[in-house]
């Protein structure tokens, strides 16, 4: 079934609400990215290469180690999906990603609409696609994962700027300190705080073991630790 387009734009709407009354843009990103971060360019057959298929609904899937916290996206999505029948699962979550991006502040994301669901669990990837928070060699590691899904090295760093948004939850993923919580590591945050343009509530921390994964590719990343006055949320 492909989602009717309406219905995609009053979801919108509704996804907007969704974002001023509950401030989950990091959450709803890294709903839309887990879904569609297991895909395989090798596998030629559908739903086996995995993606953005909506598999992520299925218990069995928010079970696997690195969904961990992401029920909780889930819950805040299914209103709107039992709202609008006629969207996709899958659809719905590139939705809700793409447009707390931009109601976080980030560029409008063109997008196209017409993602098929899984039908049912047996149909879900299974668990390690996704890439690993604490590997012992970190770059081959993202290479790995996201060669794999036909990404390239500029590509990894851009996509793993989207850690400007949210943070990192010990009770969740196992990463992330009290001490951390306020530490950026992103040049558009730099450059917002440096104008004196407060930062988003949303727009949180950045996991350590990232920054680390991150210079490992990219030596010439801004790090600079700000205090919750600075960037507008203290
Ligand atoms: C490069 C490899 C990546 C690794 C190892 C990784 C790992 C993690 C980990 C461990 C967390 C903390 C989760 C928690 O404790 O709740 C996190 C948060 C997050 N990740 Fe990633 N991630 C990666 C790439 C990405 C990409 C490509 C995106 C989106 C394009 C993304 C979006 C996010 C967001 C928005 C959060 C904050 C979630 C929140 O605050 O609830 N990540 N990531």
């Amino acid at each position: 079934m492909a989602s009717d387009a309406a219905q995609v734009k009053a979801a919108r709407e509704d996804i907007r609400e969704l974002l001023r009354t509950t401030h989950s843009h990091p959450i709803l990103v890294r709903l839309g990215w887990h879904d569609a971060g297991t895909y395989d360019k090798n596998i030629e057959e559908w739903p086996q290469r995995g993606g953005a298929n909506g598999s992520l609904r299925f218990d069995v899937e928010l079970k696997h180690g690195a969904n961990a916290g992401l029920i909780n996206a889930l819950k805040l999505i299914q209103p709107i999906k039992d709202k609008y029948p006629s969207i996709t699962y899958a659809d719905l979550f590139q939705l809700a990603s793409a447009t707390a991006i931009e109601e976080a502040g980030g560029p409008k994301i063109p997008m196209k609409y017409g993602r098929v669901d899984v039908t049912g669990p047996e149909q879900c990837p299974p668990e390690g696609k996704l890439p690993d928070a604490g590997p012992s060699s970190p770059a081959d590691h993202l290479r790995e994962v996201f060669y794999r899904m036909g990404l390239n090295d500029k590509e990894i760093v851009a996509l793993s700027g989207a850690h400007t948004l949210g943070r990192s939850r010990p009770e969740r993923s196992g990463w992330g300190k009290p001490e951390t919580k306020y530490t950026v590591c992103s040049y558009l945050l730099y450059v917002r705080c440096k104008a004196g343009t407060p930062a988003r509530k949303s727009v949180l921390s950045m996991n350590c073991s990232i920054r680390c994964l991150y210079q490992g590719l990219h030596s010439t990343t801004t790090t600079k630790t700000f205090s919750p006055k600075q960037v507008g949320i203290g």
